[in-house]
């Protein structure tokens, strides 16, 4: 390959992250405007790369959201850190296949080593399964088939072979302000979305322990619980040592969603919130979103190693794939797919570069910021924050005498660029979400959107005037 590309490529890349703290942080462009450049065509003659980079980087750019940017606040997006980045760029260069050891094996072991601190920096046991997925919708899924996996051997039916037609009925235990995703994974897995009992939650989106003891105690046969440490509009915890408890209680197999929420532990000072997690049999979570690796990394954690593997181990019974001979690391072991990037070198990196204190840093400045920017909107009266800013989010909704301009405020705060943030429903309103969660953001950028954020309250109140 002609390293001029990459140098040039390395350029492009050095001033679009130089362009940030400026940059709008939405995108310029319209949907139109995006599809008329870039649907150029499929050539039948090839093209010199440098010219497809160029092409490339002129149509996409004006479409990009900055979710790099110090001010991007949208849905819960982690930035990316250098040594993230860089080892990312690597990761494409390498381009090893992390099925399995065999594939890379510098992969495999920086993957091992990764998933160890991993395990290490959340809390949780250090004999855990632990994989690198895609995101936290498949580390859910990764968890619930080896929940399901073990909830059916118990029963004496092997899901694996033998699928779910005619198993034993699993019962499923979700707190009513679960995140989608939860659904998605229990879909995918045959356990439907419809048919989970729903375990109503408090005024912050906690699931009350007192109500899944009741539904609990209602039913029998294998069950699983799925409790939430980082709700996605308020941050809101469930007391999950208790939870764990009942579940242990009911012989039912205790998951946790901490796809953000589960990063509390890696602080000293925020630790205490997430006490007792490590009480759950699986966990899943996001490196893509706090740890601040760019996409895609989530990562699934599982007590019980032996239901992990058995739910996913793809390679098992393929006469060209050389089997472990020793305890080398086969990637696919742990997660749903076989073939697939080396996400360990990037997760092994960020960890590298923060080292435990930094990433302890990283989530305190979040939260630090998080109230900060709760306190500066709250400063005006047509604000409402909705939630306990415990972690990350703010959840405000903004209107006066029974007007909720909340969406107006929304839409045009997103036009105007300063910052961007993303809205939701709030006991059946509009309400905006606010989740800070980029190593960069500064309480400087605080202050500049909380001000952009009221400016727009402004119009928006006299627009509806
Ligand atoms: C609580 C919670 N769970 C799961 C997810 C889904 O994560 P992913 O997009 O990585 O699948 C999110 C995303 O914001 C979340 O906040």
């Amino acid at each position: 390959m002609d390293p001029w590309l990459l140098r040039r490529t390395a350029e492009i890349a050095a001033q679009y992250l130089a362009s940030l703290p400026e940059r709008p942080v939405g995108p310029a462009v319209s949907l139109e405007e995006l599809r008329s450049t870039l649907r150029v065509g499929l050539e039948e003659r090839p093209k010199p790369a440098p010219q497809v980079i160029e092409e490339l980087v002129a149509a996409a750019d004006p479409g990009l959201v900055g979710t790099q940017s110090p001010r991007y606040f949208g849905f819960v997006i982690g930035g990316a850190l250098d040594a993230a980045i860089a080892a990312d760029w690597l990761t494409s260069v390498w381009d090893q296949n992390a099925a399995g050891y065999p594939g890379g094996p510098a992969a495999a072991v920086a993957e091992e080593v990764a998933c160890e601190w991993l395990v290490d920096i959340l809390g949780l046991p250090d004999d855990a399964g632990v994989g690198l997925t895609t995101g936290c919708q498949m580390a859910h899924f990764t968890c619930l088939a080896a929940a399901r996996h073990r909830a059916l051997a118990d029963a004496g039916w092997d899901v694996e072979a033998d699928g779910l037609l005619g198993a034993p009925s699993i019962r499923v235990l979700v707190g009513a302000r679960a995140h989608t995703t939860v659904f998605g994974a229990l879909r995918m897995l045959g356990m439907g979305s419809r048919r989970v009992e729903l375990v109503a939650a408090d005024d912050q989106g906690r699931m009350r322990a007192s109500e899944l003891e009741r539904l609990l105690a209602s039913g029998d046969g294998p069950a699983i619980v799925i409790a939430q440490v980082g709700e996605v509009n308020t941050g809101a915890i469930d007391a999950v040592p208790e939870i764990a408890r009942l579940a242990r209680e009911h012989n039912a197999w205790c998951h946790v969603d901490g796809a953000f929420g589960l990063w509390a532990a890696a602080s000293p000072t925020l630790r205490g919130l997430v006490e007792g997690v490590a009480d759950a049999d699986s966990w899943a979570t996001d490196a893509h979103k706090w740890l601040n690796v760019p996409y895609d990394c989530g990562v699934a954690i599982v007590r019980d190693r032996s239901a992990h593997a058995a739910a996913m181990n793809s390679f098992a019974g393929a006469e060209y794939i050389p089997q472990p001979q020793h305890d080398e690391r086969y990637e696919s072991e742990w997660v749903p797919e076989f073939s697939r990037r080396a996400r360990g070198f990037t997760v092994y990196a960020a960890l590298r570069e923060l080292g435990r204190s930094g990433v302890a840093a990283l989530v305190e400045r979040c939260c630090s910021c998080a109230r900060l920017m709760a306190e500066e909107l709250a400063r005006d009266s047509r604000a409402t924050v909705l939630n306990d800013v415990v972690l990350n989010q703010v959840l405000v909704r903004f209107g006066s005498g029974g007007t909720n301009v909340t969406d107006e405020v929304i839409d045009n705060a997103q036009r105007e660029g300063t910052c961007w943030m993303s809205g939701t429903g709030w006991d059946g309103e509009p309400a905006m979400r606010i989740s800070v969660c980029n190593w960069r953001t500064t309480e400087d950028d605080i202050r500049r959107s909380a001000r952009a954020i009221l400016a727009q309250v402004d119009i928006a109140a006299q627009a509806l005037a």
